[in-house]
């Protein structure tokens, strides 16, 4: 049987860009009716247009304002079915160490390890740095948890997909902060889940391995060729594979998925 999301509404954080933007069009072309919010209103604007949505800019972080959207979401598009808490950012200065990454890595090979490095990730990380990363992606997707559950518990329904990352499984050297925040979602969503799942409402985590987005521009042709060793699909994801993931967790075909973690990952081993 072939279902729709026809007469559901769905909230996408960062749908301006990658993978929101994909699960919006995956979404919309189910039926949905899609709220997009962004922290660049003009990219919300404009995947909102695409979609015949609506657009709801505001920074994730900012719980007030993630209470108002989802009100102002329910109130012109008539309920709340799923909520997608997307929004992210990359490490910055992910390309800059690529050349001590290589030495050390050779010096590994080399069997001789007294030759490698600091690499100095965590000792170079700023306050600035950690605290931003948490919010942006744990703070947001608990933000967006709770506005949401607010909406779908009285109506005993809804679906919530929290996007964590292969490196919420995986913590990777030079990503502390972004590592830790998504394992941290993985055991949001499992906490929310648990408490949730005799309401009609669930709670998974996708965790998308190296997906082709806007995220990985600071990544250098060096890195990517890197990760890309490490795939066994020997290349990067495309953000419409990740949308059919999220696509399959929002409607009825995945009624007993709940508290479950979904690597998309190609084959990633880590
Ligand atoms: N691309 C990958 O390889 C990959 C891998 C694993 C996990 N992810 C996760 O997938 C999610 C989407 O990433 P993407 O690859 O589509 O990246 P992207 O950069 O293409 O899109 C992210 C969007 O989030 C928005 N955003 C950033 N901070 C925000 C904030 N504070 N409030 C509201 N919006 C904000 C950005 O403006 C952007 O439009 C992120 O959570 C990311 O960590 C991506």
């Amino acid at each position: 049987m072939a279902y729709t999301l026809d007469e559901k509404v769905a909230f996408i954080t960062g749908g301006g860009s990658g993978l929101g933007a994909a699960a919006a069009r995956r979404l919309a072309a189910d039926g949905a009716l899609i709220a997009i919010n962004d922290l660049n209103p003009d990219a919300a604007q404009k995947i909102a247009d695409e979609v015949g949505g609506i657009a709801l800019p505001f920074d994730v972080t900012d719980s007030e304002k993630f209470d108002a959207a989802v009100d102002e979401c329910v109130s012109q598009l008539g309920r709340l079915d799923i909520m997608v808490n997307n929004a992210g950012i990359a490490p910055a200065n992910v390309s800059e160490k690529i050349e001590l990454t290589m030495a050390n890595m050779n010096a590994r090979m080399s069997g001789d390890i007294s030759k490698l490095e600091p690499m100095n990730y965590l000792v170079d990380m700023s306050d600035a740095d950690w605290d931003r990363m948490i919010k942006v992606h744990l703070y947001g997707a608990f933000y967006g948890c709770r506005a949401a559950l607010r909406h779908m518990q009285p109506q005993r329904s809804g679906r919530i997909i929290n996007i964590s990352s292969v490196l919420g499984l995986y913590p990777s050297a030079g990503a502390a902060h972004y590592s830790v925040a998504k394992t941290a979602i993985i055991s949001l969503t499992k906490s929310v889940a648990a408490e949730v799942a005799g309401l009609g409402i669930n709670v998974n985590a996708v965790c998308p391995g190296y997906i082709d987005t806007p995220l990985l521009t600071p990544f250098s042709e060096v890195l990517k060729a890197a990760i890309v060793m490490r795939i066994g699909k020997g290349r990067m994801g495309m953000a419409e594979e990740l949308a059919e993931m999220i696509r399959f967790l929002s409607g009825p075909e995945s009624e007993y998925c709940t508290g479950d973690v979904y690597p998309v990952s190609g084959g990633y081993t880590g």
